[in-house]
């Protein structure tokens, strides 16, 4: 047991960044628009604990209206339990992986004890059991979960967003997931964002998660509430999925026109600079390199993604590192006009 609570301790310390919990309220505003596309499906959360989680929460409380056929959420073991409800030295117990999983069938009888249970009781229901390996979403034991889901909703831990898309996309499955927008340039990514295999959902920018007790304080987008409990937010935080959204199918109305001095040439390629999307000219059929917030905003049908504009060396679609009259500018993405 002392081994398990070192292990779990180093990982608790290493991945920091990862513990990053996400709120009712942000899930509420996003899952909103995805009721029709997740009915009769089967759900899975796989970095959620069932006893924590609010994406396992939300789905509890709309699993009827939503219609879902199946729900699945399963923990990882190391995940420190910053929940008061479950103390982070509840050992073995807080090591623990769990998944819960309930179906349609199962779901009024499921609620009766979910509601009125202790974690215990929910125990010996079975709904809710504990996994045999570290609930790893790449563990075998979850990878079988994995393919008798088709969809995946979670916020995953920062550090393996790349791995965590490439086990979905090798599975082929529907997803929705948090992630950080810098992760859009990575070269597992991008391609997928470029050939209109995923997009961003409908609320990017700034999002607040609840962080471990232990979290230490910063000077930026860090703070305690009333109860104690730390925050911390991110500004460029995105919803990340291969589910269809409105907005690609609405074109962004342009009624700025092209002209030398607002939209300059390059010093290093072929393509102008647009300082912000309200800008794109109407009547510009070239490469335009604009800011990344085109990617929650474009329509596939009005423009298609040509690369980025980075360092000119990060993968096969980042074109060139963008200088402007013989200064480099903070990163782009290329589009152009297809009508
Ligand atoms: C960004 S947090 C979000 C937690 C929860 N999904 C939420 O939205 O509140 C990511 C979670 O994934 C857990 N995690 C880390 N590595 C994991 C892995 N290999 N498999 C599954 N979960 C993992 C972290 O411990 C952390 O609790």
């Amino acid at each position: 047991m002392a081994e398990n609570t070192n292990t779990y301790l180093q990982a608790a310390k290493s991945n920091r960044d990862d513990e990053f919990y996400t709120t009712l309220e942000s899930i509420e505003k996003e899952l909103t628009h995805y009721h029709a596309q997740l009915s009769g499906k089967t759900i899975l959360c796989n970095c959620d604990n069932p006893f924590v989680s609010n994406f396992c929460r939300y789905f509890i409380i709309h699993f009827r209206d939503i219609g879902i056929r199946r729900l699945i959420c399963s923990s990882y073991a190391s995940s420190p339990m910053f929940n008061r409800q479950i103390s982070l030295f509840d050992v073995p117990d807080g090591i623990r992986a769990y998944a819960l999983d309930v179906d349609e069938d199962h779901y009024d009888d499921f609620l009766e004890i979910w509601s009125h249970s202790d974690k215990e009781s929910i125990l010996d229901s079975g709904y809710v059991y504990a996994l045999n390996g570290n609930g790893s979403f790449d563990s075998d034991e979850c990878i079988e979960l994995l393919e008798e889901s088709d969809v995946v909703v979670t916020n995953p831990p920062f550090s393996m967003f790349r791995d965590f898309i490439s086990l979905l996309e090798e599975y082929n499955k529907k997803y929705l997931v948090i992630g950080n927008q810098n992760a859009l340039m990575y070269k597992e990514i991008f391609p997928l964002v470029k050939d209109n295999k995923a997009w961003l959902g409908y609320n990017n920018g700034d999002m607040a998660f609840r962080v471990p007790d232990d979290t230490v304080p910063r000077k930026t987008r860090y703070w305690v509430d009333s109860t104690g409990q730390k925050w911390r937010s991110l500004g460029n935080a995105m919803w990340f999925t291969n589910l269809d959204v409105d907005r690609r199918h609405e074109r962004i109305v342009l009624e700025n026109s092209y002209n030398e001095e607002e939209h300059p040439q390059f010093d290093n390629f072929e393509a102008i600079y647009v300082s912000k999307v309200s800008d794109i000219p109407k009547d510009f059929w070239g490469i335009m390199a604009v800011p990344l917030t085109i990617l929650g905003k474009y329509n596939p049908n009005q423009f298609e993604i040509i690369g980025e504009a980075n360092h000119g060396s990060d993968n096969p679609f980042d074109l060139f590192k963008p200088i402007l009259n013989g200064k480099e500018i903070y990163k782009r993405i290329l589009v152009r006009r297809i009508s």
